[in-house]
């Protein structure tokens, strides 16, 4: 790795509080044009947790310059899309979505719309904004969050259009704030970008250089939010395992070991973990730490050599095994998920049936399931793709229907348990949550222990869809 990959790119605090003077000036300029009342903002995320979590942080100058949430598009001064690039289908949606814009700001030409986030780093699609979504007012690209309220204002000073969109390998802002969704859910990020260069993904190229947030940083947010009533703290990047990489800092399983000594009633989960850089260390402090989530995100993607060295994951299939059957040992209860691709570039249908007897031989909670999209730019893109779309579908409900018979025959097993879960949801008497292990169980409850932690017997498993009663 070279110098460069290790440096990170602090951005200095002084540049974070001229962007809060700049949202104070968007805010008086809104406020001279639309007077002291209420100013809305409806803000979707599309892609991964990390997107959810830079859109809180934008929310956060939104807040600061004035706006309000909605839900209701149709009521929204502003509109912003976080949006994401990881495959065809989200793609598309994001251009949906802009397109279906286009009659909302016919309706309310004041309407200010922006997007940003992974898939406006590509340099065709900002092009295409460009050229035909002429209603849209602010582009920028993952490199810019740290500066909103600038760009915000400059759109509202020159009534033009602005992008901001640049390459670079990346920069970590601290100190901007952030409009949680939540009060006892969590996002904390821990790194930025990613160095792997998976030949099927995009997200390298979007996203810059892996960088580490210091570990004060992230325990002091950690400390933050577990004073704020945080019950569920998950730790993300794309390659948790390698924080840190190459630098004398905490590692990692450090960091677990750090935030798993705060005090209080809290669980912290992380994502993703990449098998690569996963080591016995690792599962050793998750086993140590009674705090941690007995939970292991792994993706594995397939489980042929061939297809994970084109792939260029870095691991094999035995290297895979051999940490879930360590994780296993250290934490027998634990449970296990996983990402897996189907129909790589020149995958046959033989190499996939290795994957299917991956996923028999470890009986995962749960999979991510997608098939293969190639994304411009990348290595796979250019590879030879034979296997039509039609086919890969097959294989891919193969696995599918696999999948859900070890689920459900995972779930037959919990029945008579009795795990610790969290309730998140309410709906007409019955509160749903997630067990440490990530299982989601329905229950009957009062909406009131929405947010707190309860000991669930499970008593019905329908397929993969578990029910229980709190039993104390
Ligand atoms: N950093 C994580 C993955 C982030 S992307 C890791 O390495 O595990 C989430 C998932 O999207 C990936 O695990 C992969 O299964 C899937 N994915 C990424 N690029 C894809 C593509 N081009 N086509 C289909 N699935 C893809
Ligand atoms: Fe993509 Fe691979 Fe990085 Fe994950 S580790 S984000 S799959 S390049
Ligand atoms: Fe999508 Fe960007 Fe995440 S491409 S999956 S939003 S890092």
């Amino acid at each position: 790795m070279s110098l460069q990959d290790l440096r990170r790119f602090d951005v200095p605090f002084d540049d974070i509080k001229k962007q809060r003077e700049y949202a104070a000036m968007a805010k008086s300029v809104l406020d001279a044009r639309m007077g002291n009342g209420k100013k809305l903002a409806y803000v979707h995320t599309f892609g991964c947790q990390g997107n959810v979590s830079d859109s809180e942080r934008l929310k956060g100058w939104l807040r600061l310059i004035g706006y309000s949430f909605t839900e209701d598009i149709e009521r929204a001064d502003l509109v912003l899309y976080n949006t994401c690039a990881i495959r065809e289908h989200a793609h598309d949606r994001v251009f949906g979505n802009v397109g279906a814009l286009k009659p909302l700001k016919a309706k309310n030409p004041d309407m200010i719309i922006v997007l940003c986030g992974c898939m406006m780093q590509q340099e065709h699609v900002w092009q295409k904004i460009k050229k035909s979504y002429p209603y849209v007012n602010l582009v920028f690209g993952t490199h810019s969050h740290h500066r909103l309220p600038e760009l915000l204002y400059k759109v509202l000073r020159s009534g033009k259009r602005v992008f901001d969109v640049f390459d670079t390998e990346g920069y970590i802002a601290e100190g901007m704030p952030v409009s949680r969704d939540g009060t006892f859910k969590g996002w904390l990020p821990i790194m930025y970008g990613c160095n792997n260069f998976c030949s099927y993904c995009i997200v390298p190229y979007v996203r810059g250089r892996e960088r580490s947030r210091k570990s004060e940083e992230v325990l002091a947010e950690a400390r933050g939010l577990i004073a704020s009533g945080c019950k569920d703290i998950t730790l993300l990047g794309q390659n948790v395992n390698s924080y840190n990489r190459g630098s004398d800092e905490m590692s990692f399983a450090q960091l677990l070991r750090e935030i798993n000594a705060i005090e209080g009633d809290f669980r912290i989960r992380f994502m993703t973990s990449h098998p690569k850089d996963c080591t016995f260390e690792l599962l050793d402090a998750m086993a140590e730490c009674e705090k941690v989530s007995k939970h292991l995100h792994l993706p594995c993607q397939s489980g042929n050599d061939r297809v994970l060295g084109e792939m260029n994951r870095g691991y094999t299939r035995e290297k895979y095994l051999s940490l879930i059957a360590y994780a296993r040992k250290v934490m027998p209860d634990i449970s296990l998920t996983s990402d897996i691709i189907v129909g790589f570039p020149g995958e046959t249908y033989e190499e996939f049936r290795d994957t299917l007897s991956l996923i028999e031989e470890v009986g995962f909670t749960s999979l991510y399931t997608f098939i293969y999209s190639p994304r411009e730019g990348t290595k796979a893109a250019s590879m030879p793709d034979p296997v039509s779309r039609e086919e890969k579908g097959k294989w891919f409900r193969e696995l599918t229907s696999a999948q859900e018979n070890i689920a459900s025959k995972r779930c037959q097993k919990m029945l008579g348990e009795t795990y610790r879960v969290l309730a998140e949801e309410y709906k007409g008497g019955i509160l749903s949550g997630r067990t440490d292990g990530s299982v989601m169980i329905d229950f009957p409850g009062d909406e009131s222990l929405v947010g707190s932690f309860c000991q669930v017997k499970v008593t019905a498993a329908r397929n993969w869809i578990l029910s229980g009663e709190i039993s104390r």
